[in-house]
């Protein structure tokens, strides 16, 4: 129900309800939308909320997201998965400006620079929608001034769908808040599985195979000066886990930081 739908039928507007302010659809498979940000809500760039709507039963019906805006923000941004036949994003493909969705003011999430011990370059390997907690870290000066190098992979089934990150990521030395410490220190490295296009395959293989660092042209993984922080599905956060470990990575938390921190992207419902 909208805020003005509420006030229409005289009933009560859920507590936890944010208004959305912009919608994006970039393909049938994905959409960001932004929405106003709690006045309450102070989270660390890379955590998540829950976020949702009311179900058919009335109940909220949550799922987590990550934070794809900066903690700086003054709204929320959120990139997300259309599933047909999700019970949330089904619904939540056809919001609009001005509708209400659920926020629960909570941040958690362990894809911070704080689960992170001091390095030099800082990797963020991302599938999907994995990609939006960098969205969020990689508008946050604290990286910048904490890293000399950031690299950013995102790796989708085509091109289309690689539209958000490329975006974002290009107008990042043009942003006046943080263009001058991005210019020259972030190295977005975009490839894909299903269509051609200029780096192709899984970001594991490149990894294994070295690719990925020569077409860069930098340095191999090394767990003395990178710190590593991985987002996609399950199989890829379990793939990218064990050629970390076999490199000496140490997976870190927000009580014990270490070299690398992952965290589930949202997976279907
Ligand atoms: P692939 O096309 O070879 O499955 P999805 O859209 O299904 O979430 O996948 C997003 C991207 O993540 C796809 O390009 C997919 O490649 C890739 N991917 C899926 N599983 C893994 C994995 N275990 N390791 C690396 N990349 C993966």
């Amino acid at each position: 129900m909208t805020n003005l739908a509420a006030e229409i039928l005289n009933t009560e507007r859920h507590p936890n309800a944010q208004t959305i302010t912009k919608v994006t659809h970039f393909t049938d498979r994905l959409f960001s939308f932004r929405v106003t940000r709690p006045q309450s809500l102070r989270f660390r760039s890379g955590e998540f909320v829950m976020i949702g709507l009311i179900g058919d039963n009335g109940k909220p019906l949550l799922r987590a997201y990550s934070i794809a805006s900066p903690s700086w923000d003054e709204e929320l941004e959120f990139y997300s998965i259309k599933v047909p036949d999700g019970p949330l994003t089904s619904k939540l493909q056809n919001i609009k400006v001005g509708d209400d969705i659920i926020l629960k003011t909570k941040p958690v999430g362990t894809l911070v620079v704080d689960a992170l011990i001091p390095g030099k370059r800082l990797f963020m390997l991302s599938t999907g929608t994995g990609f939006a907690p960098f969205a969020s870290l990689t508008r946050d000066p604290e990286v910048y001034e904490k890293f000399d190098e950031i690299i950013v992979t995102h790796t989708c089934r085509d091109v289309a769908e690689l539209d958000y990150s490329r975006k974002l990521t290009e107008g990042l030395a043009s942003d006046p808040l943080i263009g001058e410490m991005v210019e020259g220190k972030l190295k977005y490295y975009p490839t894909t599985t299903r269509e051609l296009s200029e780096y192709q395959g899984r970001i594991t293989n490149l990894i294994e195979s070295g690719k990925v660092f020569e077409d860069l042209g930098i340095e191999d993984l090394n767990p003395e000066t990178d710190r590593v922080m991985l987002c996609g599905s399950m199989d890829f956060n379990t793939d990218v886990r064990k050629i970390l470990e076999d490199r000496g990575f140490e997976e870190g938390a927000n009580s014990k930081p270490a070299t690398f921190v992952l965290e589930k992207a949202f997976v279907g419902e």
